[in-house]
């Protein structure tokens, strides 16, 4: 495998950064994970408009161009031969002796991107069996709206999921209501068969995924509703499913032990899942 990294393309098992990048220091970068779906990135600009977003939101500049960016992302897939899987960049502050306040206005923003070919069976397993969840106070800073490599909480409770015997942990807000998963966003479908997801403006990453279904979804006859919702109002909606470029579409058939209708995928999130295989390419 071949990475990139700061300007060269390098064996994966050898590609490093400096051990002051403030990245590894700090955290300090922000990242976007892609898929590549037959050959075809997916969504790739407006996974490129929210690493804008994130980079910005820092203070942050494009390590270079964005043309360029793409290039490189695609040379990483093309050395790669990943024809169906995902990709990586992650940009951060760059190299400086450790201190917190911002280092010199010179120093270059390090960059990095990989590639790798995703298990398409384990993928499949998921999509038609569902998955388990279980529910975490939400325990973040406040600007989760930032891909930020920030990721300690997240981190702590997918480990809890899973030792739990779970895929996949919600963070849950003080007054009860769901916010999104450690790196998916949530979805309900209520007794109407309405959809209904969190509003993105405050306390969730704007999935691109959550995004593009909204588009999926208007052909299906779907009606969406911004709304956040309570752990209450998911343990009794007809259907629960995340989102993310990993997963696309995932159903959730138990929360904390409870089954989620009747503890079997929902019809719903199967055809969301396929329309997604007609768009977004
Ligand atoms: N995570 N919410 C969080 C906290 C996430 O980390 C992610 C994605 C999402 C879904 O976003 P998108 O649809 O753009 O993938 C929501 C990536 C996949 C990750 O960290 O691996």
């Amino acid at each position: 495998r071949i990475a990139y990294v700061n300007g060269a393309y390098v064996p994966h098992a050898d590609a490093g950064v400096h051990i002051e990048d403030r990245g590894y220091q700090f955290a300090d970068g922000v990242y976007e994970v892609c898929e590549v779906r037959h050959g075809y990135i997916v969504d790739l600009t407006r996974h490129l408009d929210r690493l804008g977003r994130s980079l910005s939101g820092l203070r942050i500049d494009w390590p270079m161009t964005r043309a360029a960016l793409v290039h490189v992302i695609r040379e990483v897939i093309r050395r790669n031969r990943v024809r169906n899987g995902l990709f990586y960049m992650q940009v951060t502050r760059g190299v400086a002796r450790r201190d917190h306040v911002f280092p010199v206005a010179e120093t270059r923003p390090s960059i990095v991107v990989t590639a790798k070919r995703t298990d398409a069976a384990a993928i499949a397993r998921k999509a038609t069996h569902g998955i388990a969840a279980i529910t975490v106070p939400e325990n973040r800073w406040d600007r989760v709206d930032i891909k930020s490599v920030g990721l300690l909480p997240n981190v702590l409770a997918r480990q809890k999921a899973k030792e739990e015997g779970a895929q996949e942990a919600i963070f849950v807000d003080a007054d009860g209501t769901v916010k999104e998963g450690a790196a998916t966003n949530v979805w309900i479908v209520d007794r109407d068969g309405n959809l209904r997801t969190r509003p993105a403006e405050h306390g969730i990453l704007k999935g691109i995924t959550r995004t593009t279904l909204m588009d999926v979804a208007v052909p299906l006859g779907l009606k969406i509703e911004e709304r956040a919702f309570s752990v209450d109002e998911m343990l009794a909606a007809r259907e629960v499913f995340i989102t993310a470029a990993t997963s696309i579409c995932f159903p959730v058939v138990s929360i904390d032990g409870k089954p989620i209708g009747n503890g079997h995928p929902g019809s719903i999130a199967q055809n969301i899942r396929e329309a997604f295989f007609g768009v977004a390419e």
